[in-house]
């Protein structure tokens, strides 16, 4: 069976990353460990997820006119992802996240540039792109306006829409109900619920909700019920990209058919892996790493 069509529509980033022994104080100037530029950005990293787990996937979004974007550019093709609709934005940088990684954590900070780019408008163009999908891949890296419309055009031609909706900010009642899946950590879904009605609409709309507790699992909702499906334990090396490891994985397994339960698991599989290695995209693993990691953990 065919993995199917994903579409991402999202950010792009050059990754600036910086291993250090602990993270700095506030004026203090210290000296790192290592430094690294890897490919990066929310909607990025989950098409690359999708893509080496075997969907065909679409990346919709912007970068500028540098250096940067000649090697996001080349990268993405080597990962298999269609970059036709990956457009120019005049006079914006391509979007960069400075990253740093201590004491098993770390700090991002993401500018944007051409990442603003991604309007309503660019999204319209590429009505037939999304048409054509199987499941439409979303994050908040891009303007909200743009989240909308792809929901909205995704609605008017029965595609599936994940939303991952980080980094966090609040949405209306709407677009929740609008969407098939929203995939929040403990800390996004609060800010999500921020008044009695919304957190009436989650807790009469439950089964749309997918909640990533780290390290702990993943909890869905069926038949009325709370499951938890039980992260893999692994040596952590860089949590960076974690979550987008998880939703493009758990795009691809709900386009090729499996069920909730089969997508979490496969889901924090991926995410495990990708834990284990340093750079979001860098960690990402095969779609046969993954299947034989599931096996050597249930034996
Ligand atoms: O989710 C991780 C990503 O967040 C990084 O790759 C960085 O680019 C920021 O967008």
């Amino acid at each position: 069976m065919s993995s199917g069509v994903v579409t991402v529509i999202g950010s792009i980033n050059m990754d600036l990353v910086t291993e250090a022994a602990q993270f700095p104080n506030k004026g203090e100037t210290i000296l790192g460990k290592s430094f690294s530029t890897i490919p990066g950005g929310k909607g990025a990293n989950q098409a690359v997820a999708s893509s080496k787990l075997g969907a065909n996937v679409n990346l919709i979004g912007c970068v500028g006119n540098d250096a940067f974007a000649k090697t996001l550019n080349q990268h993405f093709e080597t990962q298999g992802i269609n970059t036709n609709y990956i457009e120019e934005a005049p006079g914006e940088p391509t979007g960069v996240a400075s990253i740093t990684i201590a004491e098993n954590d770390n700090h991002i900070i993401v500018v944007p540039g051409a990442n603003h780019a991604v309007t309503p408008q660019l999204v319209e163009k590429y009505e037939h792109v999304i048409a054509a999908s199987e499941t439409i891949l979303l994050q908040f890296e891009i303007p909200i306006e743009s989240v909308e419309k792809a929901v909205e055009l995704a609605n008017k031609h029965g595609v599936r829409v994940i939303l991952n909706p980080a980094p966090v900010q609040p949405i209306s009642i709407s677009v929740m109900a609008s969407v098939d899946y929203i995939t929040p950590n403990e800390h996004e879904l609060a800010v999500l619920l921020d008044d009695e009605e919304k957190k009436t609409f989650y807790e009469q709309n439950r089964e749309k909700f997918v909640i990533t507790h780290g390290s702990k699992g993943v909890e869905y909702f069926e038949n009325g019920q709370s499951h938890l499906v039980p992260g893999f334990s692994v040596k952590v090396v860089d949590t960076t990209g974690a979550g987008d490891s998880f939703n493009g994985a758990l795009a691809v397994a709900l386009t090729r058919g499996d069920s909730l339960a089969e997508g979490c698991l496969f889901g924090n599989a991926v995410g495990a892996l990708s834990v284990s290695k340093l750079g979001a995209q860098s960690g990402m693993p095969s779609k046969e790493e993954v299947e034989m990691f599931i096996q050597t953990k249930s034996v």
